[in-house]
């Protein structure tokens, strides 16, 4: 398998600032989503062939409230509100996984919040593709 990492803070932004003031990110900082629905952050991910694979998003939430993101590939829904559960404060940071489908070539991985609170602070995206997703044989 092979594993590609996006940072947020080169993604491209909408409605949301990148940002530094909370240890623990990698990289130079992480997106704060504005305190909106329908801020988003997009990623371009380059898959060398069409086929199956695994995004993980680390993450911090030190809001008290899941903020849901709704994952799409290319325009098309993959998760609809992906929960990201409060982490108990900004600079702690965890992951959530999701399954998707990429086409070969380009393709455009969008996190968008989908409540008025907005998406958690996002640090990266990391892509796994080939044979060792979750559930299935390496
Ligand atoms: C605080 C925190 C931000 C966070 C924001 C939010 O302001 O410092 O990093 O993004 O809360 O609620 O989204």
């Amino acid at each position: 398998q092979a594993v590609t990492r996006h940072q947020a803070e080169n993604a491209s932004i909408s409605r949301g600032l990148v940002e530094s003031n909370h240890a623990g990110y990698t990289g130079g900082g992480f997106v704060n989503y504005d305190n909106a629905a329908g801020s988003y952050v997009e990623f371009t991910v380059t898959a060398a062939t069409a086929g199956p694979a695994t995004l993980t998003l680390r993450y911090a939430n030190g809001s008290t409230a899941d903020r849901p993101l709704a994952i799409t590939v290319n325009g098309t829904a993959a998760a609809g509100a992906l929960p990201f559960a409060a982490t108990g404060a900004w600079s702690t940071w965890a992951t959530r996984t999701t399954p998707v489908t990429l086409a070969a070539g380009a393709n455009r991985i969008r996190a968008t919040a989908t409540t008025a609170a907005g998406g958690p602070n996002l640090d990266r995206l990391d892509v796994e593709t080939g044979a060792a997703q979750a559930g299935r044989p390496a």
